[in-house]
């Protein structure tokens, strides 16, 4: 059972898809590759691409207003802006402050949580316990990326997995029985170097060498980070159910991170759960990294796929490593 309690409660989702898709064929055309291998492998059809000129706040800015109008909420209300992302519009400020001045959302706090593809539930994690402690009484949550700008496009093993695009959740304090259960996130630095993107940073600084190695591409060694992905997120969603005393029967909808079918198809087998829990738009977006629980999430709470006091359980993996599990009743 749930007790009542101040939680943090979705009151509003939004997503945000750039026009231009990109399908395995035009992939056929640029890199060896075929439409066959890439369904097999991963499960992907196609991925929206965002214009050279546009950036993760120009993705984050119309999913967030999307989720403000559905949570009835006016930008000049909220009071924390998170942007999960790994491509930031630029180092320095941080995406989420422009989003703040785009939204105009004078009274927001606004920063950035880089964790690849497990910014979403680390940004979900940070806001609740703000939420939680009384410190804010409501926060918008959003996960915007352009993976477009670090892909090396010559490099088939990475160039036909990512998409572009953003998805937003808008959090409200509310007591009772509603809300997010339960988050629990987990890193291991020492597989950094399993995927990444290394230049540019104080590390890697940008020198004619790094630009001519394109070492500010993203590099990632994909079989093994596939094992680690099925394991942990596995041990992640165990974490959520255990902590919360939650059956397998009792959970309406996995919303899973998008990264590869084949690894969402494993995570439910080993969990023994039935593959249909499992929301899966991979086919259409692809892997869009830190946007792709809340677009997933948006997607299936307007196909009607959860609706108020089911539970739904997230779970995600990503560089860092990063990964983690998020139990929410709706
Ligand atoms: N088209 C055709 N052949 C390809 C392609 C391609 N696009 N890409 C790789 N291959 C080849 C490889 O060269 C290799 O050939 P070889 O056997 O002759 O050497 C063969 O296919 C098998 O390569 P693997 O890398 O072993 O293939 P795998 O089945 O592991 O699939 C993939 C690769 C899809 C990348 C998979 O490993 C994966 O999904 N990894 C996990 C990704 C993930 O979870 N990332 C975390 C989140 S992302 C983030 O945080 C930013």
């Amino acid at each position: 059972m749930t007790s009542s309690q101040m939680r943090a409660v979705i009151a509003g989702t939004g997503r945000f898809l750039p026009e231009k898709i990109l399908t395995n064929a035009d992939l056929e055309q640029m890199v060896e590759t075929s439409n066959q291998w890439i369904m097999e492998r991963t499960g992907i059809k196609e991925r929206h691409i965002a214009a050279e000129n546009v950036s993760a706040s120009d993705l984050a800015v119309p999913a967030a207003k999307e989720a403000l109008k559905k949570a009835g909420m006016k930008a000049e209300d909220i009071e924390l802006i998170l942007v999960g992302t790994s491509t930031p519009d630029m180092y320095f400020p941080s995406t989420a402050c422009f989003v703040q001045a785009k939204l105009g959302a004078s009274k927001a706090v606004a920063f950035d949580i880089l964790a690849a593809c497990s910014g979403f539930v680390y940004g979900l994690t940070t806001a609740n316990q703000y939420i939680a402690s009384g410190m804010y009484k409501n926060a918008l949550v959003i996960g915007a990326e352009v993976y477009s700008s670090i892909i090396d496009w010559e490099d088939r093993t990475t160039c036909v997995l990512f998409g572009d695009g953003a998805g937003a959740v808008v959090l409200k304090a509310k007591e009772g029985t509603a809300g997010i259960l339960s988050t629990h996130i987990y890193s291991d630095g020492t597989k950094a170097d399993y995927l990444q993107a290394p230049g540019g940073g104080s590390a890697n600084r940008f020198t004619q060498q790094f630009l001519d190695e394109k070492k500010y591409r993203l590099e990632m060694i994909g079989n093994r980070t596939f094992k680690v992905a099925i394991k942990m997120m596995v041990e992640a969603a165990q974490t959520a159910m255990k902590h919360n005393g939650v059956e397998a029967s009792d959970i309406k909808l996995v919303i899973p991170h998008q990264a590869n079918k084949r690894i969402i198809d494993m995570v439910a087998k080993q969990l023994g759960l039935d593959g249909s829990l499992f929301y899966m738009n991979i086919e259409h977006v692809g892997n869009t990294a830190a946007a792709s629980i809340p677009i997933a999430l948006d997607e299936a709470l307007k196909e009607g796929r959860a609706g108020k006091g089911d539970l739904i359980l997230m779970v995600a993996f990503g560089g860092g490593f990063t990964w983690g599990s998020a139990l929410i009743r709706l």
